[in-house]
């Protein structure tokens, strides 16, 4: 198969860079270092990538992604990072043979933890990020809480998700040493093993995390692209040119194909004016003709991925592999 046969708009990725990515983070954080989030791709396929690179436990948003990563076979050390309050859900992941942390932040979710049979937690802590997290202050009670419960509390974690993407890096260093200090004020009440926090925009300044929970790094969006990370742009929307006006151009690759809570999209040699449910916009620098492929560039890659059914791996205009975006849905 090759690019040219493929219907758009089809999310592609470049074997070479998602390589580049998964070696170069598997450089500056090897092993234990790195707990990848896999809800920047969602894909099974992808996570065993990531695991050959040596990262073998993951973190998770949803209970989708932790089944789908337990019947791959990666059910080593999973974190589902976020609170639930759904016992049957857990009770299935507490039932799999696999080892799964669950984030805890208040009596109700200790609750539901305990009642579904789960017995290891981290106890969330809100470091700034207006989300989930107990306030670093209570943080020791919801642990003792636990304990109560007979769970074992394996640490803290604390995701500094309003500093990840700040383009200025002494800015970014500043605000995730003032997190981390929130965290570590709740983990000397909390006690355990994990300090997990962090994403793709501090996994290289923040030394007091025990883990990274980094998960963008291996496509990476336009956002991150701004930050001089050491990442390349590894996943593309493939879109066909539908319509050529005088002063513009629309390909079919819509606010229904990408993730826009992060604005528009780019295109190289063109820019975007704006994004509609099908279409985009855009304004090439030189001509395009109705049925050109163009390559668009998502400003935010977990949304984006999650709005498609597979990705196919390219190497030059050869489809390699397709892969399905298997993990989706709640
Ligand atoms: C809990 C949690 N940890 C880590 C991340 C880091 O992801 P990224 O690699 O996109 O910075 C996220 C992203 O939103 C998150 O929600």
């Amino acid at each position: 198969v090759r690019l040219e046969d493929l219907t758009t708009p089809a999310l592609v990725v470049e074997a070479e860079l998602l390589e580049h990515n998964l070696a170069t983070m598997a450089r500056a954080l090897p092993g234990e270092r790195l707990r990848p989030h896999v809800k920047a791709h969602k894909c099974k396929e992808l996570a065993l990538r990531q695991a050959a690179h040596g990262h073998v436990g993951f973190t998770c948003a949803t209970t989708v992604e932790v089944a789908g990563l337990v019947r791959a076979g990666l059910g080593d050390d999973l974190l589902l990072a976020n609170e639930v309050l759904d016992v049957e859900r857990l009770r299935r992941l507490a039932r799999s043979r696999a080892r799964v942390t669950v984030a805890v932040d208040s009596d109700e979710t200790v609750a539901a933890a305990a009642a579904a049979g789960i017995t290891e937690v981290v106890v969330d802590v809100n470091v700034g990020l207006p989300r989930c997290g107990c306030a670093p202050g209570t943080a020791g009670r919801v642990a003792e809480a636990a304990r109560a419960r007979g769970m074992a509390v394996r640490g803290v974690m604390g995701y500094e998700g309003h500093v990840v993407g700040l383009e200025d890096r002494a800015r970014r260093v500043e605000l995730v040493g003032v997190s981390m200090e929130m965290l570590r004020q709740a983990h000397a009440n909390v006690g355990g093993e994990l300090i997990s926090a962090g994403g793709t925009g501090t996994y290289d300044i923040n030394p007091w995390a025990t883990e990274i929970q980094a998960g963008s790094y291996a496509l990476m969006d336009s956002a991150y692209g701004r930050l001089s990370l050491p990442f390349h742009q590894a996943l593309t929307v493939l879109a066909t040119v539908v319509s050529v006006s005088p002063s513009w151009a629309v390909a079919d690759c819509g606010a229904k194909a990408l993730g826009m809570d992060h604005g528009n999209p780019t295109i190289e040699g063109a820019e975007v004016w704006f994004c509609s449910d099908e279409h985009v916009t855009f304004a090439p620098r030189d001509a395009v003709r109705v049925g050109d492929r163009i390559r668009v560039i998502p400003a935010h890659v977990d949304p984006t991925v999650a709005y498609h059914e597979r990705m196919y791996v390219a190497e030059g205009d050869d489809v390699l592999e397709t892969w399905p975006v298997d993990l989706r849905g709640w």
